[in-house]
């Protein structure tokens, strides 16, 4: 698809994925607009294109009065990242927080309903699979996109949400026409990401020579960490293929234990530490992998970075843009919070 001249919307377009998104579409010619409230994302982020004259940015609570509508206004397409959100340690201990996202996606979703807007595509998360599914790390599971049903069992109120969020879209594609995609991202990781998610908190332990190494949960967690350029291409290739409200699987097939990404973050920082477990700490489930066959047949995607790669591009990208004392201030807050 030709993106060029296409006015583009990006909801939560400071934030760390969103900002990425921003550079794509950019790239590609897209007039974009952003709007975002900055509760955690930072306009440094996008600064460069709004100091060129490249992109519109819009600082504005999308929850208040009359803004969700005024700023879909003609859009062609709606990106929208825009949600009360962080890592583990938020999405576990920040419920009524979260839970604020059923008001901002159904405020957003209907003011693009009556704005008549192209397409909206939806930033999803692994977090509306059932938790059950996935308390056996021995198991070699890849989550499917039809594992989402009843029974419902969502992760906290933030996976309740997003599952909320996506069943809208679909009931607003099949009763009222809108056109709209669903992309379920698997723990996203890369440059500008936060503390508060396990790679960046990882990545900032080594920075800040912590020894002791603190790592939460028994380390057996497995994850499909996921790069943010293969979130990104994922996200516009699902804008430019689904229209039917479909939710889709962006995410890596690679299996990692939080104890070797622990491992490896200590031997690329050549930070030498005795790794301490603490079980105590929101761990989330034991064993999250998604299955990517639905996004390699649906859009003709599939991720690049692998693992291995991505996290020693993103160690650099963080000792070279971070200051140790300051890090070292905040890093006991951050962990949990956005
Ligand atoms: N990072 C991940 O691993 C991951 C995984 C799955 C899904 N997601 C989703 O991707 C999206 C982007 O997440 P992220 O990790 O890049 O960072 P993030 O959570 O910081 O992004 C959210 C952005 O929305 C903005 N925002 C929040 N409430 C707002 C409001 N009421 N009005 C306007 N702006 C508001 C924030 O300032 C921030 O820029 C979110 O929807 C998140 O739920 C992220």
């Amino acid at each position: 698809m030709n993106w060029q001249g296409s006015r583009v919307l990006v909801t939560g377009g400071t934030s760390f994925i969103g900002s990425h998104l921003v550079d794509a579409l950019v790239e590609r010619g897209a007039r974009v607009r952003v709007v975002d409230n900055l509760s955690s994302g930072k306009l440094a982020n996008i600064q460069h294109h709004v100091s060129a004259g490249r992109i519109t940015f819009i600082h504005s609570d999308l929850l208040g009065p009359g803004v969700a509508l005024r700023v879909v206004d003609g859009m062609d397409f709606v990106f929208h990242l825009a949600a009360d959100h962080g890592g583990r340690g938020y999405v576990d201990l920040h419920q009524a927080a979260c839970a604020t996202n059923l008001a901002l996606d159904g405020t957003l979703f209907d003011a693009c309903r009556k704005a008549g807007v192209g397409k909206v595509v939806y930033a999803s998360s692994g977090c509306v699979y059932p938790n059950n599914l996935q308390t056996d790390p021995a198991k070699a599971l890849y989550l499917t996109e039809d594992m989402v049903g009843p029974p419902y069992d969502a992760d906290n109120l933030y996976g309740w949400a997003k599952l909320m969020g996506e069943l809208t879209m679909r009931a607003f594609h099949k009763d009222w026409g809108m056109r709209s995609a669903a992309c379920r991202y698997f723990t996203v990781y890369g440059s500008r990401g936060h503390e508060n998610h396990a790679v960046i908190a990882m990545i900032a332990r080594a920075f800040v020579r912590q020894d002791p190494f603190i790592v939460w949960g028994n380390g057996e967690q497995v994850r499909n960490w996921t790069h943010v350029s293969d979130i990104v291409s994922g996200t516009i290739l699902a804008a430019e293929k689904i229209d039917d409200g479909t939710a889709i699987n962006i995410g890596t097939t690679e299996r990692t234990r939080v104890l070797d990404a622990a491992n490896a973050v200590l031997s690329f920082t050549e930070h030498r530490a005795r790794i301490e477990l603490h079980p105590e700490m929101p761990t989330g489930p034991m064993n999250r992998v998604a299955d990517n066959s639905l996004a390699r047949k649906l859009l003709g995607w599939q991720p690049k970075v692998r693992f291995m790669d991505g996290l020693q591009r993103t160690i650099d990208w963080y000792y070279s843009t971070k200051d140790r004392q300051q890090v070292m201030r905040v890093l006991p807050r951050v962990l949990t919070e956005r």
